[in-house]
């Protein structure tokens, strides 16, 4: 092998959006995380990745992110190293490309939690392993696919369903738009106004997949999941103030739930605020799954990682 030759066997594919992957693509690793987690669960040793490196970049807070892409990795036989901005040259300006080049050298998979959508792309672009997006600005696909893989477990497939959104035009809706669009079902939207979504931004090739209401308590009628996020994202912490007050009627509440279907489900990415975006009684609630959607982040993005550096396995 040539000394300068990349390590990874399988062509190098990253996952910066939802739709980086196809429809038939998100079946095979429903699939394979939900044999994953069945061998977490029985303490079966299950050591794909072993020798393998982890890179994960933060540019951002995390609690479920970090611990969700560590302990899954280990428990695939690889490694991680862990960076953030305070405690890498990544903080003191050194260029995006530079650092993808050196860290994608050393490391088979990188995770970065950062800010704008076009450092990640960079990032991937000069980088010789798969990137994966562990939250930007713009999107947070590995949460999305979590709380699909958390809807198919509780209810079966999510074609045909209706998923209403309930808060921020942000990362979260956008990505729940891209997931619709590719997996057939359709988002009930409803944000305030000055926080709409822009299809443009969410990488929409239609409307189709989704319609627009005014009014929260309209979005959840006959809605099969509700679901909502933090009034104010990481990143735009400045107009806290300003956000409380044009968020404050849209709170998923027990009238709200109450509209939906009779057996529908609330998720909510985390960390929750309770009485702001959603009430205690909702994510508290009989239907709330929030602790399986956030346990779901390790499988599927475990099924993730084996997919990227392995392919499709099928034992
Ligand atoms: N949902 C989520 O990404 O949580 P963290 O910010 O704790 O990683
Ligand atoms: N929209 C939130 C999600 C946190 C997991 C944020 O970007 O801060």
């Amino acid at each position: 092998m040539s000394p300068t030759a990349p390590l990874t066997t399988v062509p190098v594919r990253h996952y910066l959006q939802f739709s980086d992957l196809s429809a038939e693509e998100y079946a095979h690793l429903f699939a394979r995380a939900a044999e994953i987690k069945r061998k977490f669960k029985a303490y079966e040793k299950y050591h794909p990745l072993a020798d393998r490196t982890l890179a994960m970049i933060f540019e951002k807070a995390s609690t479920r992110t970090r611990v969700s892409f560590e302990a899954g990795m280990y428990q695939l036989g690889g490694s991680v190293v862990h960076l953030t901005t305070g405690d890498s040259q990544l903080g003191r300006a050194e260029p995006i490309e530079d650092s993808a080049r050196v860290i994608s050298r050393m490391t088979d998979l990188v995770m970065i939690r950062t800010y704008g959508q076009d450092k990640i792309e960079k990032f991937a672009q000069y980088s010789r392993v798969p990137v994966i997006n562990g939250l930007t600005n713009e999107f947070h696909p590995c949460q999305i696919l979590a709380d699909i893989f958390t809807y198919i477990e509780h209810r079966g497939s999510i074609q045909g369903k209706v998923v209403a959104w309930v808060g921020d035009g942000n990362n979260m809706a956008n990505t729940w738009l891209q997931a619709a669009e590719l997996l057939g079902f359709t988002v009930h939207l409803s944000t305030p106004s000055g926080y709409e979504v822009d299809q443009a931004v969410a990488g929409l090739r239609s409307s189709a997949s989704y319609k627009v209401f005014k009014d929260p308590q309209d979005a959840c009628q006959g809605a099969d999941l509700v679901t909502t996020d933090v009034w104010t994202s990481m990143g735009f912490e400045a107009e806290n103030e300003a956000r409380k007050k044009a968020f404050a009627d849209w709170c998923v509440d027990t009238d709200m739930m109450q509209v939906a279907q009779p057996d529908a489900l609330f998720m909510h990415c985390l960390p929750a605020h309770r009485g702001e975006e959603v009430s205690a009684e909702v994510i508290d609630g009989p239907q709330s799954v929030v602790w399986d959607e956030a346990e779901n982040r390790m499988h599927v993005q475990k099924a993730l990682m084996e997919f990227l550096l392995l392919g499709r396995v099928s034992a």
